[in-house]
């Protein structure tokens, strides 16, 4: 959590700063802060408590000075409360000439925080990082260089960190440290950047270069230097940001979730080009590190992922065990890593996030490494930590996703995460390969569906905006349908702060079906009457449980289901498709009934409350 910018070159750093800033406020929005270096006035610092425009509202009241160098942050509190002064940058020496922003948690801040204490230092805040600032500071003014003294003090850290700082005296340097939180360079002609992710500089390079674990940065204008924490330098390899920054800007949309809901058809057509013939075949290259031979001995796959990335694992997994048969285990990244879980060198960790720097999923998957598992990640972002530190990628091309709720993030990720069962069920062989390859030419057909789901979205939005102040909503589905309901479920309460649940199904008479009572809304995923699996009949006899009971129940259906409208209150259509791929489709009407009625409840449903959108801290 928490965004940081830094810049250092000729243009207005003001503006580079704000516009960064303004792009990284999906990861916290506390409060947001700015420090520049300008000639003649020194160092300048800023912060306001809430969000960026209350900051950009202090800086028009009394404008800044034109400056070349500085850093930003945008906060999710984790020590002190989000006010004025907790927020950062933080000062650090007496004089206050050093100022620092800090992403992560420093853990042993007490017992540093007691050791300037006794020194007499003053703190004007609650925060562990202002211990950081200090310390710098001091360590500055007895050692008169500002890298060394940077380096002596990030070694003494624990904890998971990215800091930047500047200091006055040093007016052409921004020094950065990364320990378990991400830290992007973006390298601009005469220019240079820094930030938590590319989103922060995209408008301004696509060059970038990853900055690894244990790593400072010596940032100017015209120079690059990277060094290991123990002062050895670092080669680095530059890559290309495959984002334009109006990917990551609204484009005239209210919201930049109802951006990223339109963003659909693409983000899947994208995450599907190249990897899938129109013959059905799959090519991974990305997983050519994984012979026919490792594949076949693959006996066990354990994913791991957080939140909306979870449930695109559940609904993998049915895909993964029809088409491979290999064992599929889906686990949450934090009960995963901390519950001693039997992991051996022939289990395959497909590790799955948005960000890449889910701090929960990271461990998870470090852990499996450590005992001898390979890491397979499904993640969105270029340059993540994730990405680095697994042997394999498959990146999900949904291009840059602000909102804090994921859905463009979900849809590509259930895609690739069918990509994946396919591409495994061609290696192993043991289903009919004609069946895989049907399968994978109506795959192909996914973007224009989505296109076609999108366009017909005007009932749920009524409801979403007519439900406005229900109490409580539940969501059912089966099979694929019930990580879908999950899903349903996770959005509304993320957005509109409501009570939602999402049930299997079939699971509804061993208890949940107590809470139905006059009037209970209840989303129904209903699968395909199409289906061999005979799920409909199942569904159908779910609804008229709970209509029996009283519930209002609205049905998510394919087009052409001629029976679910006589149990149903109403019924939102989607086009046909594979029940197994059905989930790309069924879950879009969801996403858009949570923002509509957070919308209507007055609601700020790209940053709903206590949320944000990485979360970098376990
Ligand atoms: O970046 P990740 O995909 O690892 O994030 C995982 C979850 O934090 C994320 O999906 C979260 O649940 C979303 N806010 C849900 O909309």
């Amino acid at each position: 959590m928490c965004g940081i910018v830094g810049y250092v070159g000729p243009k207005s750093t003001l503006d580079v700063l704000l516009g960064g800033l303004r792009r990284l406020e999906y990861r916290g929005y506390d409060s947001a802060g700015v420090s520049i270096i300008a000639p003649g006035s020194g160092l300048q610092t800023r912060k306001k408590a809430g969000k960026l425009d209350n900051l950009v509202a202090d800086i028009e009241a009394h404008p800044l000075p034109i400056s070349h160098i500085g850093i930003g942050h945008t906060r999710w509190a984790t020590h002190g409360a989000p006010t004025d002064t907790n927020a950062h940058p933080h000062l650090g020496g007496s004089a206050s000439k050093l100022s620092l922003i800090h992403n992560g948690i420093i853990e042993n801040f007490a017992e540093l925080k007691a050791e300037l204490l006794a020194e007499g230092t003053k703190f004007s805040s609650e925060t562990d990082s202002e211990v950081a600032a200090h310390l710098i500071a001091r360590e500055y003014e007895i050692l008169g260089d500002l890298p060394t003294a940077f380096a002596k003090v990030v070694n003494r850290l624990h904890g998971a960190f990215t800091i930047l700082v500047i200091h006055e005296d040093e007016p052409d340097v921004v020094l950065a440290a990364r320990k378990n939180a991400p830290l992007v360079i973006g390298l601009g002609d005469g220019e240079n950047f820094l930030g938590s992710d590319v989103a922060a500089f995209v408008e301004h390079t696509r060059r970038a270069i990853s900055v690894g674990q244990d790593e400072i940065v010596i940032l100017r204008a015209d120079s690059v230097q990277l060094q290991s924490f123990a002062g050895a330098p670092v080669t680095f390899e530059e890559f290309t940001v495959d984002w334009d920054a109006s990917a990551a800007s609204k484009g005239g949309w209210s919201s930049f979730m109802a951006k990223e809901i339109a963003d659909q058809p693409q983000a899947v057509a994208d995450t599907l080009m190249g990897r899938l013939n129109s013959d059905g075949s799959v090519r991974l290259t990305e997983v050519d590190g994984l012979s026919v031979a490792d594949i076949k001995a693959i006996d066990r796959i354990i994913m791991v992922a957080c939140g909306t990335a979870a449930y695109a694992c559940d609904i993998a997994k049915y895909a993964i065990e029809k088409f491979s048969r290999i064992p599929v285990q889906v686990e949450l990244s934090h009960e995963f890593r901390y519950r001693d879980p039997i992991v051996t060198p022939n289990t395959l960790i497909v590790a799955v996030s948005q960000s890449g720097e889910t701090m929960d999923t990271l461990m998870a998957t470090r852990f499996a490494k450590e005992q001898g598992a390979k890491v397979l990640a499904i993640c969105n972002t270029q340059g993540a930590t994730l990405a680095r530190e697994s042997d394999a990628v498959i990146y999900t091309h949904a291009g840059p996703e602000v909102a804090v709720a994921s859905t463009k993030a979900l849809t590509a990720q259930i895609t690739a995460g069918m990509l994946l069962a396919l591409f495994l069920g061609q290696n192993r062989g043991v289903v009919a390969q004609e069946t895989l390859l049907q399968l994978g030419q109506e795959l192909l057909k996914m973007p224009a569906r989505v296109t076609k789901v999108l366009e017909n979205l005007d009932d749920v939005r009524a409801l979403g905006r007519e439900m406005a102040n229900a109490k409580s909503v539940l969501f059912l589905g089966r099979n694929v349908g019930f990580p879908v309901a999950m899903e349903g479920a996770l959005k509304l309460k993320e957005l509109a702060y409501i009570h939602a649940e999402g049930f299997a199904a079939g699971e509804l008479k061993h208890g949940p079906i107590a809470l139905i009572e006059e009037g209970q809304p209840v989303i129904v995923i209903v699968p395909s009457p199409r289906d061999a699996d005979s799920l409909h009949p199942k569904v159908i006899s779910n609804i008229q449980e709970i209509r029996a009971r009283g519930a209002r129940v609205i049905a998510i259906a394919e087009v052409g289901d001629e029976q679910v409208g006589h149990y149903a209150e109403h019924v939102i259509f989607v086009p046909q498709s594979e029940n197994i791929f059905s989930a790309i489709l069924t879950v879009i009407p969801l996403q858009v009934f949570a923002l509509e009625l957070s919308t209507a409840k007055g609601l700020d449903v790209d940053q709903p409350r206590n949320l944000a959108k990485s979360v970098t801290v376990e």
